[in-house]
């Protein structure tokens, strides 16, 4: 692989040497004190995370228990969901894209699921989540920023309406903690859930979740597949252990990544990424690209990735051509997901990349749209972004 390789995919996103030099330690003993020293710090500073993402580092939950396990964060959301409900639970799933879905479809597995659903990239209509949820809705879940189209979704309206009805509400946090704004207390968040490999930039392999003391009462981890009990992952936290064998490596990744975060501090890296997603969408309109996102007045843009439109030359048949452009100047992106493939891309700015990081993605994108005919102003775009950058 090239030295100078750009991973720009909505995750895994690039670690960094000193993440990758933890994870080549030598092994301990999951049951070691060695071992309950990592999972202590990697507590310590998700905690940080998951308690003070916010613009001004303000706290955001009276308190709660940091979790990690070795699965990824469709396991977090398995785990949330199964440990708050039996096969006759009432479950209102918010679905616009992917994860959405994916939430819903968990969610039916487990309990009675009903979907509020819209289109993929559409923004949620409040009015049709106050509709679904009842006095008998024992969960809602909900996708906070959708990867899959780049739609920041009203996490805090949803968890009005969740409250407003005493439903627990288990949120998706995967591709905003660690990179954006995120309340527990204030958003009525019973259960958060985020992945190691998306804005906490740690290795793909483990999930973090935070259960809000309050919900605590509310957890039957008899109900939830054995691996994914939460009363157990709970009390086995207390002394900075699992239930079963820890991916001891990516634990010490995660410990690695998430003390980055905290030495960064949640406000100058909401900030950072605010200022970098908002570089990638000026600079795509100044080359005359559309972003796919359709926004209502309760919907933004994430601002941890950014999903635009394939222009005409680069669209359906011709998309293969320019993502290889883009793959042989060594960045790599990602393109629709399911029925959106073709028709968008997609780049992140999720964990710690530099300006010039992001300047690389916007010359690179708007070479590869030259290189297949696409006229793309790439002189603009770079413009644009700096004066976003500065
Ligand atoms: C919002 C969101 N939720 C859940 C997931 C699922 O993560 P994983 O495939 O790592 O389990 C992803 C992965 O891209 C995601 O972006």
């Amino acid at each position: 692989m090239r030295e100078d390789f750009l991973l720009l995919n909505p995750g895994p996103v690039p670690v960094t040497r000193e993440v990758r030099e933890a994870m080549s330690e030598p092994m301990v003993s999951h049951r070691s004190a060695a071992f309950e020293a990592v999972y202590e710090r990697a507590q310590t500073h998700l905690d940080y995370v998951f308690e003070h993402s916010t613009p001004d580092g303000a706290s955001t939950s009276a308190g709660g228990t940091s979790l990690i396990l070795n699965g990824t964060a469709t396991m977090g959301m398995e785990a949330a969901v199964a440990n708050l409900t039996d096969r006759h639970s009432e479950v209102v799933s918010v679905v616009n894209g992917k994860f959405g879905r994916r939430f819903a479809r968990i969610a039916d597995r487990h309990g009675d699921a009903t979907q509020v659903a819209f289109d993929w990239g559409e923004s949620v209509d409040l009015d049709a989540v106050a509709d679904a949820v009842t006095d008998e809705t024992e969960v809602v879940t909900m996708v906070h920023n959708e990867t899959s189209t780049g739609v920041l979704n009203p996490v805090e309206a949803v968890g009005e309406i969740a409250a407003e009805h005493d439903a627990r509400y288990v949120v998706d946090g995967v591709t905003s903690i660690g990179g954006d704004e995120f309340r527990i207390d204030d958003w009525h968040v019973d259960v958060a859930v985020t992945d190691g490999q998306k804005a906490l930039a740690a290795p793909p392999g483990v999930s973090a979740l935070y259960v809000a003391d309050d919900a605590k009462p509310h957890v039957d981890g008899e109900k939830a597949p054995f691996y994914e009990d939460l009363d157990w992952h709970l009390r086995k936290a207390d002394s900075h252990q699992t239930p079963f064998t820890s991916a001891v490596p990516l634990f010490r990744g995660l410990a690695e990544a998430t003390a980055d975060i905290h030495e960064e501090g949640m406000p100058d890296r909401i900030a950072r990424h605010r200022r970098q997603s908002e570089a990638f969408r000026e600079a795509f309109w100044a080359m005359g690209l559309e972003s796919f996102p359709d926004l209502n007045e309760h919907a933004e843009f994430s601002n941890t990735l950014t999903a635009i439109r394939l222009p005409e030359g680069a669209r359906g048949d011709d998309a293969p051509a320019f993502f290889d452009a883009v793959e042989a100047r060594g960045v790599s992106i990602s393109g629709g997901q399911a029925h959106l493939g073709g028709d968008i891309f997609r780049v992140s700015n999720m964990g710690g990349l530099s300006s010039e990081q992001i300047l690389r993605g916007i010359r690179t994108i708007g070479e590869a749209f030259r290189e297949v005919g696409v006229d793309a102003d790439t002189e603009a775009a770079l413009d644009a972004a700096r004066e976003c950058l500065r």
